[in-house]
Order: C-alpha cells, then sequence, then structure tokens
C-alpha cells in the first residue's frame, strides 16, 4: 500500500477565491497545494476587463503566505459588451489567460452574462486568431430543460455550434459533470478539453438529499447520478490528456448556503489534492495522479509544467466543522468529518 505520494506541485484550473476577508482567508488553502489557479471571474460586479483583473490578481497575490509562490491566471468574463480589443489587451497583459462563458442566470453573479452567443462573435474570432482560450459554464438556461438535463442540452444546442464555427478556439469545458459531457471531450479535437472537481468525482445526486436537505452539497453544475460519476473517475483516472483538476472550490457564508434560497459552490481547497488522492486510490490509479492534476492542464494551455514538489502522507485527519469569516463562518466540505490523505509539505 501506497503511505507517502510525492507529486509535482499541482495547478488548479477552476477556483473562486472571491474578494475581501475571504479571499485573505482561503487564498493560503489554495496556495499551499498548487503552484497555480484559474481564478474566476464572477465576482459582483464581475472582471470583465484586464484592469480590473490586473487589481484583483494584486489582492490575490497580497493573500499569499510569505513562504509559498502561487500564481493566479486570471481570466475575463465574457459579456455581450465585450469589444475584440479588450482581448489583445488581455493578451498583451501576460497575466489574463482566459475568457469564461457564463450563460446568463446559469450560476452564482452571472446575471450579466450571455444570453446570445452569437453576440459574441467577434469576440470569439479574435479570441481564436490570438490563441486565446474560453473556458466555459457548459449549462443551458432554457427553464423548460430538466436541471439534470442542462449540461447535455447545454453542449448540444450551444458549444458544439460554436467549435464547429471557430474549430481553431481553445476551449475548457468546465467542470463536467456527465458521461456525455466526458464523451463529447474525448470526440473533440485537442483543441478542447475539460476540467473536473473533486466533489462531482467523490458524490452523486444522493447526496444532496441524504438524510435531509443537504445545501452544503448544492453546486452548479448539480450532482449527477452515480452512473454519471463513474464516467468522471473513469475519465479522470484514465491518463487521457485533456482531462485536468479544476476544483472549483467556490466558498460562500453559511447564511447564503442555509437559506430557503441557497446559493451553488462547495469549498474544497482545505483538502482539495487529498479529496483527489482518495479518488484515484480508489481507482487504484495513484500513479495517474500526478499527469492529472499536475500535467495535463499544464501542457494542454501550452504553460510550463511545475518544478516544485509536495508530498502527501497517507494518514487520517478530521476536517473543521466550519471556519470563521466575516462574522459569519464557512462549511468546507467533509465538515467535522475524515480525509484520508494529508498534506505533509507546502513547498
Ligand atoms: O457551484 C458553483 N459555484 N458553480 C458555479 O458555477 C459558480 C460557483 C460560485 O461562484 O459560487
Ligand atoms: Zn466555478
Amino acid at each position: 500500500m501506497v503511505e507517502r505520494l510525492t507529486l509535482t506541485k499541482p495547478d488548479d484550473w477552476h477556483l473562486h477565491v472571491r474578494d475581501g476577508e475571504l479571499l485573505r482567508r482561503v487564498v493560503p488553502d489554495s496556495a499551499r497545494r498548487f503552484a497555480r489557479a484559474m481564478i474566476m471571474p464572477n465576482l459582483s460586479p464581475p472582471i470583465i476587463t484586464t484592469e480590473l483583473a490586473r487589481q484583483y490578481r494584486n489582492r490575490i497575490l497580497a493573500a499569499v503566505p510569505e513562504d509559498l509562490r502561487f500564481q493566479p491566471l486570471m481570466t475575463l468574463f465574457l459579456t455581450e459588451e465585450t469589444a475584440p480589443s479588450e482581448i489583445v489587451k488581455a493578451k498583451v497583459s501576460g497575466f489574463v489567460h482566459a475568457i469564461k462563458w457564463y450563460p446568463s442566470g446559469a450560476t452564482t453573479n452571472s446575471e450579466s452574462g450571455v444570453r446570445q452567443i452569437s453576440r459574441c462573435y467577434p469576440v470569439l474570432q479574435a479570441m481564436e486568431e490570438q490563441g486565446f482560450p474560453l473556458l466555459v459554464h457548459a449549462e443551458t438556461t432554457a427553464p423548460d430543460i430538466d436541471v439534470f438535463d442542462r449540461e447535455a442540452v447545454f453542449i448540444d444546442r450551444q458549444l458544439a455550434p460554436v467549435i464547429q464555427r471557430f474549430p481553431g478556439l481553445r476551449v475548457v469545458v468546465e467542470h463536467v459533470t456527465t458521461r456525455n459531457g466526458v464523451q463529447f471531450v474525448q470526440d473533440a479535437s485537442p483543441m478542447v478539453g475539460a476540467t473536473i472537481t473533486a466533489h462531482h468525482l467523490i458524490l452523486n445526486r444522493n447526496a444532496l438529499f441524504d438524510g435531509g436537505l443537504r445545501p452544503h452539497h448544492y453546486c452548479r453544475p448539480v450532482l449527477k447520478r452515480e452512473s454519471h460519476r463513474l464516467a468522471l473517475v473513469e475519465a479522470a483516472t484514465s491518463g487521457h490528456p485533456r482531462f485536468f483538476l479544476g476544483t472549483d472550490s467556490a466558498p460562500h457564508p453559511r447564511r447564503d448556503k442555509e437559506s430557503a434560497c441557497g446559493c451553488a459552490g462547495i469549498y474544497t481547497a482545505h483538502a482539495a489534492i487529498e479529496l483527489y488522492a482518495e479518488v484515484f486510490e480508489q481507482a487504484d490509479a495513484l500513479d495517474r495522479l500526478e499527469p492529472f492534476a499536475s500535467f495535463h492542464g499544464a501542457d494542454f494551455y501550452g504553460l510550463p509544467r511545475n518544478i516544485e514538489q509536495i508530498t502527501l502522507l497517507k494518514k487520517t485527519w478530521q476536517v473543521a466543522e466550519s471556519f470563521a469569516v466575516d462574522e459569519d463562518a464557512v462549511v468546507p466540505l467533509r465538515a467535522g468529518e475524515s480525509v484520508a490523505w494529508q498534506l505533509a509539505t507546502g513547498r
């Protein structure tokens, strides 16, 4: 049995760190485990310009503990008003690495997202020309579509036509959650990849109703049935180079989660790589964790692989019930329960 696992320091290709006190509390959790993270732009108001991304990046860097190096890779929030010239600015900046397409209303702070993607075609064309990746929240917001079918329908009706129209555009299906999504990425060109979260690898939709309503297991895309979870585990542990780690760690204050209309988002940054290690161990694929967590994403984005390493120990530890922030608290995944792997060194 493997008791100790040393791997190239991984990257988190999909992360929410919020702002203010919450940002200062959560960034160290990610910086201990990851060398870089693709930072989601869905603040309120969203990060829609390179200048806003520059300021946000500085706030994130100020929250990185002195003994750690952590590179926030910034993204811009796509709106129907985004100008192609903003893409050129973003590319030239060197610190903005992608644009995020949120269908309007699909998730937290996405109201100013895209209603009709054809209005963004000039921007997508500029991105294709500039070699600038498009990150996609792949869920339709059509109210007549069952919430569990929203990913599959979005891929068919919206994403596939865009990929066909812009074959040179690099596209990431963020937090893929279904067998259909996995299949779509496998069948697509080398320009199309996908991130997979720890929570979608660990939980199926039963976790939403386990003994009662579980708001801390609510996220978007919503958890799916077991057959889809198994397809995700298979994809993540397969060694396929276009599937890579993206936690979608998304902290919300407890009052916003335990509410009559609770927010989507699961906080996993406190134990992110450890949770993936559990999944890979259970699938008897621990040797595939490093490529998934540390190589595939960097290679897909054309960025250098990291040199630093981290070590994980097969050692059970207890997750706190919650942590205090902003006169409230955040309840992390596995609160009050145990995780089977522990981070030994964060450097
Ligand atoms: O569960 C989610 N939370 N999914 C998202 O797409 C957004 C995120 C958030 O920002 O809270
Ligand atoms: Zn997200």
